[in-house]
């Protein structure tokens, strides 16, 4: 569906290597999650698929086709939803979808529009101008235009910055849907929960190179033998009773409760040396890695 081979880019001005050698491979109905920190590369590598700016090297096959030397049947299957607002705010919402569809050469549109401006709640904006919309207003705006020509992919280039977090679930369970149907889905997002909830592949770029690509399920597997526990008692307790579990950090929390960094595989084992000593809990958390440590400790490796 996608394919990225040895691609890399230079800007010229400041001769700033923004991608390296990126290789990526995307199949149909896979919904991924770009991650990477400011300045890592995302924006760069989107707006190369969008044809916005010009890759320095490599090959870029999308739908089969040549990304420079078949441009136009390019555009019809990928749509991108790109960082920055990008369409005339002197037109219309209504305005705008039409003339985003004529740009595709459709005409009679306007059913799937009003779909589309349904699903992302901005169905009674139809009329307003593109200056008069909130910032989470001009953001959907950009998904739905995106979206006008059904394409193949979506890419979303951080669609959820400063958008309010009832309006970012309507946007979760809309991308949901949309993957359900059967589109192929890439994800920019700073927001790791956002990756964990939705994706299944998760990619982290760093300083322009990619640092991991695997499955979600996978990576976290990879990094989750270290967990948290925490053990309440029914009494308050005293740091000197943990003594004999000191090689795993004990921490008192609101009098009541340990705390601790364990080997998941020791777990059975100081549970027990905890019943040992006659210390009855009387409840027992336990804290699974989350994406965004397992995303931290990638970066700083
Ligand atoms: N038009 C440009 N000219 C020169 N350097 C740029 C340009 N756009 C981005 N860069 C640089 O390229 C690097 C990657 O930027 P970008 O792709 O925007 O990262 P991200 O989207 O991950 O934050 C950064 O160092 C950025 O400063
Ligand atoms: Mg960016």
């Amino acid at each position: 569906m996608l394919k990225i081979n040895n691609v890399s880019k230079t800007y010229l001005k400041n001769q700033k290597e923004a991608l390296k050698n990126i290789n990526l491979n995307i199949t149909k109905g896979e919904f991924t999650a770009l991650l990477g920190q400011n300045g890592a590369g995302k924006t760069t590598l989107i707006n190369i698929l969008a044809g916005n700016v010009k890759k320095t090297h490599g090959e870029v096959k999308i739908g089969g086709y040549d990304l420079e030397k078949q441009e136009l049947e390019t555009k019809k299957i990928i749509g991108i939803v790109p960082q920055e607002i990008s369409y005339d705010p002197a037109f219309t919402v209504e305005e705008l979808l039409k003339k985003q569809s004529g740009y595709f050469g459709l005409k009679n549109n306007n059913e799937y529009i009003d779909e589309l401006l349904e699903s992302l709640a901005l169905k009674d904006k139809k009329k307003a101008y593109g200056r008069e919309l909130s910032g989470g207003m001009k953001r959907r705006l950009l998904i739905v235009k995106a979206l006008v020509h059904k394409p193949e992919i979506l890419i979303l280039d951080e669609p959820t910055a400063g958008v309010d977090i009832e309006l970012r679930h309507t946007m979760y369970e809309f991308l949901r849907k949309l993957h359900k149907s059967g589109m192929t889905i890439i994800l920019t997002t700073h927001y790791i929960e956002e990756a964990e909830k939705l994706c299944k592949r998760v990619i982290v770029i760093n300083n322009g190179s990619i640092i991991a690509d695997e499955p979600k399920d996978k990576l976290l597997k990879d990094f989750s033998k270290e967990i948290k526990v925490e053990i309440d008692f029914d009494w308050e307790v005293n740091i000197a009773d943990f003594e004999f579990l000191s090689e795993y950090h004990p921490k008192i929390k609101d009098k009541r409760k340990v705390s601790l960094k364990i080997d998941k595989n020791d777990l059975t084992k100081i549970l027990e040396m905890i019943m040992q000593k006659n210390m009855k809990f009387v409840d027992l958390n336990i804290e699974k890695q989350k994406l965004e440590d397992v995303y931290l400790q990638l970066i700083r490796r």
